[in-house]
């Protein structure tokens, strides 16, 4: 297939509007997202991280009707939410697998704002906590948490051939591109993935190099400009082309796989990730024991 070497870009409400599906009202995702998506900066101030994103893979899911989703990258629950929203109104008889190194019980610094009479501020909360305060219990039913970093997780992954994926874990290049892969060898015939964080600032070079080495060169992919662009955000004029959601839709796999097999070795690669994975997470976990013992001994000397 030959394909083009640029990306097709859309405003997210026209990609959105294109896909033809009925959606809840708006300030239905503004609410959730408030509960599982707001940030906060270092002035104090908040935002609303992307919230679109939620919009968007509502609809996606609503479109295409995906019997197994596999997220990377479960962060607080805006987006696995969505995907198990839109699988209970559309009744569809599907599952969402969502990764993340950090388990549900978890507790984390969590930007909130429970409802619109209140002001946001930062609690320590652990997703499950959130989720029964805020996730109609019939989504919960569509969804299969796995933790443990990505490598680990889809080294066990039993669930069906994926038809949807959304890449949104760690954002360097070789996780990208890990989790990419990993998505492909476990999808169906055919499959749509769509990646957050495309840019050219540091948080999305990753991602935009997989898009325009690996992916461009296969497959036609389109940028979709989100983060508080859609009608009425804060920066719904903003005219920059260069971050986004990428969505590419794979068909054919099998010619697909072929084609990449044939310049990239991917077998080979996932064994060395796994190593670099092992080492990463180590270096992390020996991190917080030396911080813990530390806090320890700075607390017991102080008394
Ligand atoms: C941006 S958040 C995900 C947001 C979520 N997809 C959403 O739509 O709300 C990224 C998450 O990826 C997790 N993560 C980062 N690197 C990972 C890895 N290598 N394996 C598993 N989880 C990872 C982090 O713990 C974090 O919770």
């Amino acid at each position: 297939m030959a394909a083009k070497t640029t990306l097709d870009v859309f405003k997210v409400h026209e990609f959105v509007e294109a896909l033809g599906v009925e959606l809840p009202p708006v300030e239905r995702f503004w609410k959730l997202g408030d509960a599982t998506a707001l940030r906060n900066r270092a002035d104090g101030s908040f935002f609303r991280a992307n919230y679109e994103r939620g919009i968007l893979l509502y609809a996606l899911v609503a479109k295409h009707r995906p019997t197994s989703v596999l997220e990377f990258g479960t962060g607080r629950g805006y987006g696995c939410l969505c995907v198990a929203w839109a699988m209970r109104d559309c009744g569809i008889p599907g599952v969402i697998h969502t990764v993340d190194k950090v388990s549900s019980d978890e507790s984390i610094r969590w930007p909130v704002r429970w409802n619109e009479s209140e002001k946001p501020r930062v609690e320590l909360l652990a997703r499950a906590e959130v989720w029964r305060r805020t996730a109609h219990p019939g989504w919960l039913e569509h969804v299969r948490e796995l933790t443990g970093y990505s490598a680990a997780v889809m080294r066990g992954f039993c669930g069906a051939p994926v038809d949807l994926a959304f890449i949104d874990a760690g954002h360097g290049h070789r996780t990208v591109q890990h989790d990419f892969y990993a998505a492909l060898r476990v999808a169906a015939d055919s499959i749509g993935i769509l990646f957050d964080d495309y840019s050219a600032e540091d948080w999305g070079v990753g991602t935009r190099r997989l898009i325009h080495e690996e992916v461009l060169p296969h497959r036609n992919a389109s940028l979709i400009l989100t983060d508080r662009r859609w009608p009425g955000g804060e920066r719904e004029n903003q005219t920059d082309t260069s971050t986004g959601m990428v969505w590419v839709q794979c068909e054919s796999l099998p010619q697909l796989l072929d084609e990449i097999q044939s310049g990239f070795p991917p077998g080979l690669f996932a064994s060395g990730y796994r190593f670099w994975e092992m080492w990463y997470s180590l270096r992390i976990m020996v991190g917080q024991r030396v911080r813990q013992a530390l806090r320890a001994t700075c607390g017991g000397s102080r008394r």
